[in-house]
């Protein structure tokens, strides 16, 4: 019988995940549907019914459920439970398993760069749910600390906390208080939404040089302001499509226990196949 798979959140249609997975099925011959499925905020409960009375095989999490979800698992994988939200669940008859594959799936496309982490200062633009798996990154890669601009400074005080309780230095300002000083950093990472809409970049990109690493988890466009100017000035770029496919790709891998054709993906991504 056909597996089914679904990705659930809200606002859902302009998903690419379904495109990915089910191109990695028609590659490999698997029987096997991925949907995109609408779930409000507030209708998480609901929505989880109806994908267990489908028999559902497994679904992805996004905005606004992540955090919310871990309430209705009855198993967290290690990092799952470390960052507090999950993005990848399995179903075994109703009993549901959750993962997390956004910070390996983030940390990834740097290790193939063979860039070095440990003891580097990281400026992180964001505290949400994305920028949450990305502190858990740094620091299980032992960066020395995190700056976390964010516009509300509630929410980067917060995630100072978060950092804190993971062994991680960290210290919270507001995205203007960056001002000139991205070239005191490493890493500089945007997870926040600005540049979906094809905004201006977050931050002032002056002082961003050759030795500065700029990754951006907005993945369209994929050349983000932040990312065009970034590499006039001969900056390192990490597109958000890598962290997208390697996040799905070990998806995959936990729901079908085989690796996916990740040039398949990529050409479903940004081929639109
Ligand atoms: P995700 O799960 O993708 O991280 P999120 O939890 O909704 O999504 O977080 C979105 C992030 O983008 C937040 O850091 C948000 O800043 P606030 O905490 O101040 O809301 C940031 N963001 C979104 N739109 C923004 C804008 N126009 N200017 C500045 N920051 C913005």
């Amino acid at each position: 019988m056909t597996k089914t798979y679904a990705v659930i959140g809200d606002p859902i249609d302009h998903s690419l995940s379904p495109n990915i997975h089910n191109a990695a099925f028609k590659e490999l011959g698997l029987d096997c549907t991925y949907i995109a499925y609408r779930v409000p905020k507030g209708e998480l409960e609901a929505g989880i019914k109806s994908l267990k009375s489908i028999n559902i095989a497994g679904f992805n999490v996004t905005i606004p459920h992540k955090i919310e979800m871990i309430k209705h698992l009855d198993s967290l994988d290690e990092d799952c439970s470390v960052i507090g939200a999950t993005n990848t669940v399995t179903n075994d008859n109703g009993k549901l398993s959750g993962y997390n594959t956004d910070m390996e799936g983030f940390l990834d496309p740097i290790k193939k760069r063979e860039l070095a982490i440990k003891d580097s200062k990281v400026l992180l633009l964001g505290a949400g749910g994305a920028a949450r798996a990305i502190v858990a990154g740094f620091a299980k890669e032992k960066a020395h600390n995190i700056t976390i601009a964010n516009r509300t400074k509630e929410k980067a005080n917060a995630l100072v906390q978060f950092a804190h309780k993971i062994g991680i230095e960290a210290k919270a300002i507001t995205i203007n208080e960056v001002a000139e000083s991205a070239s005191e950093y490493s890493f500089i990472v945007n997870a926040t939404s600005i540049g979906l809409k094809n905004e201006p970049a977050p931050i002032s990109t002056k002082s961003i040089n050759e030795k500065s690493v700029v990754y951006d988890i907005v993945y369209m466009p994929m050349n983000t302001e932040l990312i065009k100017q970034s590499k006039k000035n001969g900056a390192t770029i990490i597109y958000g499509y890598e962290m997208l496919l390697s996040q799905a790709a070990r998806a995959f891998k936990i729901w079908h226990g085989i690796d996916v054709p990740y040039e398949t993906m990529k050409k479903a991504l940004l081929g639109g196949v």
